[in-house]
């Protein structure tokens, strides 16, 4: 199915939070102004895909360290001397599924060439998607970071070499 992927802006919060409630369960939704300040924080690195109804796709990701987790519900905190680049959200509207948008979103921020060009990429894994992203090169890693234990029992921090 066609899809377009472009910049997250302002205006697409509310489908963004409306891809959220269709995705996750009630003790996984963040805050609508936490969503929003996440935007403010990182726009460069916030994406939505788009099918012929609007979005129905997208990805929050951030400049961050190799190790550290962003806790369900928290700001962004983009790292001044960043290493990794952190993907924090990545959610498809079932409207949506099995069209290969979340591949594309991923690819988007990692593909050849992709700003900002950071030595690792990093996330925590949830609702049984660590073989999905192992399809992407990610893999089980070490994290001492309190924010993991918010997570739902079964969530793993995942980090992969960007080159
Ligand atoms: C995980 C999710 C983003 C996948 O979205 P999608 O658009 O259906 O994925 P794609 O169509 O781009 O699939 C890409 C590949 O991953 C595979 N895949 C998709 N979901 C998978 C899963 N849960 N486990 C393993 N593989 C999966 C697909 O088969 C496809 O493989 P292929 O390219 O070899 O055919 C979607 O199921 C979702 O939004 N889930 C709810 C939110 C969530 O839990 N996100 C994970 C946050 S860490």
């Amino acid at each position: 199915m066609f899809h377009t992927i472009r910049p997250m802006l302002p205006d697409d919060l509310a489908a963004v939070l409306r891809v959220q409630a269709a995705c996750y369960p009630p003790p996984m939704q963040e805050a609508p102004d936490v969503v929003s300040m996440r935007l403010r924080a990182a726009p460069a690195t916030c994406v939505v895909g788009c099918d012929g109804d609007g979005v129905c796709g997208y990805l929050f990701a951030y400049p961050s360290r190799l190790g550290r987790v962003t806790a369900l519900d928290a700001p962004f905190a983009p790292a001044p001397d960043a290493d990794t680049l952190y993907l924090h959200d990545l959610a498809v509207d079932p409207r949506a599924l099995g069209r290969g948008l979340a591949r594309s979103l991923v690819a988007h921020l990692l593909g050849p060439g992709q700003r900002p060009a950071l030595a690792h990429a990093a996330l925590v894994a949830v609702q049984d998607s660590a073989r999905f992203w192992g399809g992407f090169g990610f893999a089980a890693h070490a994290t001492d970071d309190p924010g993991l234990a918010g997570y739902p029992p079964g969530a793993v921090y995942m980090a992969r070499l960007n080159c």
